[in-house]
């Protein structure tokens, strides 16, 4: 399936059926995680079996406000911290989530509230980051099995684009002419935390730049990541090659403008 076509449907599934997942689609979703070029290195990625048995355990420690989500299994993103460690980590687990999806299973993202507590349950060494969690399944799809649930809604593309500097707006038909319409019309479909989609992108020529709201909510990082996927795929299949660089210089937040409740993630370079 067509990414842009995934990044239009894919929603959040937060009911799942008790059995659990074939293996071999289990594997599929797993293997595009571990073979993922995300934006850094070193991520791992852990499969949870045993959702049922861990559910108890697991509730307090993860999902929005401690409230965990039941589910067959849990998928989880374990690294090292460095340079684009949480973006990398966002970008990895949406893909995964993007590929099951295309396999006829729903996930949802589950925020991490006792990073130490969880990591002691799943028996991830101290040495490391567990920066992402999700609950995956079979969508269950109530009794009269047919799924009546909306996709959350999105801002429009004006919202989230500036052209050259920040505030300078960008109208779809300026988009359009710099060919970047159809990219940021998929790109705005990224899933984030509490759906606040917290990114403004500036366009300057070959370069689109990422910033994000840092303010001091959580899981701005992952938010990130999850948009540098959907911009980077939506892009490629646009036939526009480019590649996200995180190298970010002080001195662009004042050739662009960015006030200093947003940070410069990185840019896309064409
Ligand atoms: C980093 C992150 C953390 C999230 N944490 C939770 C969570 O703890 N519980 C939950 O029900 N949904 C969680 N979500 C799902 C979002 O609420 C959901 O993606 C958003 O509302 C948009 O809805 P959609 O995915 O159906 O389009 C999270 C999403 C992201 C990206």
């Amino acid at each position: 399936m067509k990414f842009s076509k995934l990044m239009e449907e894919m929603r959040t599934i937060r009911d799942y059926k008790k059995a659990p997942v074939e293996k071999a689609l289990i594997q599929e979703v797993l293997d595009v995680g571990r073979t993922a070029r995300g934006i850094a290195e070193n991520a791992s990625v852990l499969f949870i079996e045993n959702g049922k048995e861990l559910f108890d355990k697991l509730s307090g420690k993860a999902g929005y406000f401690g409230k965990m989500m039941e589910a067959p299994h849990y998928l989880a993103v374990v690294t090292k911290e460095g340079p684009g460690y949480l973006e990398n980590s966002g970008y990895i687990m949406e893909l995964m989530r993007m590929k099951a999806w295309e396999l006829g299973l729903g996930t949802c993202w589950l925020s991490i509230q006792d990073e130490s507590e969880l990591k002691k349950i799943l028996g991830v060494a101290n040495t490391e980051r567990l920066t992402a969690f999700a609950a995956i399944g079979y969508p269950y799809k109530g009794i009269f099995k047919k799924d009546i649930s909306e996709k959350s809604s999105r801002l429009s593309m004006e919202e989230i684009v500036y052209l050259n500097q920040w505030n300078n707006s960008c109208t779809v038909e300026q988009l359009e002419q710099l060919g970047f319409a159809n990219i940021i019309y998929f790109a705005k479909y990224a899933p984030s935390y509490g759906n606040r989609q917290p990114w403004k992108l500036i366009v300057d020529h070959d370069k689109i730049f990422l910033t994000v709201a840092e303010d001091g909510k959580p899981d701005t990082g992952l938010d990130a990541g999850i948009m540098m996927l959907y911009f980077e795929k939506a892009s490629r299949e646009e036939g526009i090659s480019g590649v996200w660089k995180i190298d970010v210089t002080s001195d662009l937040y004042q050739k662009y403008a960015v006030p200093s409740n947003y940070r410069v993630v990185g840019y896309y370079q064409i």
